[in-house]
């Protein structure tokens, strides 16, 4: 069963958890794969409820959402062992079933293809409206230090592994009982 809430009125039962971490789920064809994050944000853009999740290109999700142009958002509650964001926050799905190696419940979602998870129950059914990459030359000196020691700014924009901004129209937020 499932307990519609009205996501602009309660976005803090959100972001209050997503500096532990929360998970993005996406699907491509047979392959389910979620990966923890814990930057993200809720607001509204073109008149419409909107999350906003930021990956960076290195991650096999990357990929997937670009492909499905749709994710869930799943967010634990107290009974949430807090293990399962460990697990697909250091694993890729490049490598493993994470869905399979947590035994995860899908539950099948009401607008788009992609599950959520009954484990993390506050679930969110988002549609990708548009995406960007960050651009490295654009951020504070503190922020390419502290956040990209890695890129080099030199080398080819397309190879850099900055975030990509992902604004997704909220279609449905509920959860799972
Ligand atoms: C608490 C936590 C928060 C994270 N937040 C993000 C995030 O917001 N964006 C991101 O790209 N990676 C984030 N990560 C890293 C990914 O979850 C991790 O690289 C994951 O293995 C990628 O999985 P994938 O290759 O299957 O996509 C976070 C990891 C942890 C543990």
């Amino acid at each position: 069963m499932k307990k519609e809430i009205n996501i602009l009125e309660n976005s803090h039962l959100v972001l209050s958890k997503l500096s532990q971490g929360i998970l993005l789920t996406t699907k491509v064809r047979n392959q389910i794969n979620t990966m923890t994050i814990g930057w993200g944000t809720i607001g509204i853009e073109w008149r419409e409820p909107v999350f906003i999740a930021f990956v960076r290109l290195s991650r096999h999700t990357k990929e997937m959402l670009d492909e499905a142009g749709e994710f869930t958002i799943n967010v634990p509650n107290e009974q949430t062992d807090q293990s399962i964001l460990a697990y697909c926050g250091t694993r890729s799905g490049r490598d493993t079933n994470k869905i399979q190696d947590l035994q995860l419940t899908l539950v099948e979602s009401d607008t788009i293809q992609t599950p959520g998870i009954k484990e993390l129950p506050l679930t969110l059914e988002c549609k990708i409206l548009y995406s960007q990459a960050q651009d490295y030359d654009l951020m504070p000196g503190s922020v390419q230090k502290s956040i990209y020691p890695h890129v080099d700014p030199e080398q080819d924009k397309t190879s850099q592994d900055v975030h990509t901004m992902y604004i997704a129209k909220i279609q449905k937020a509920y959860i799972i009982i």
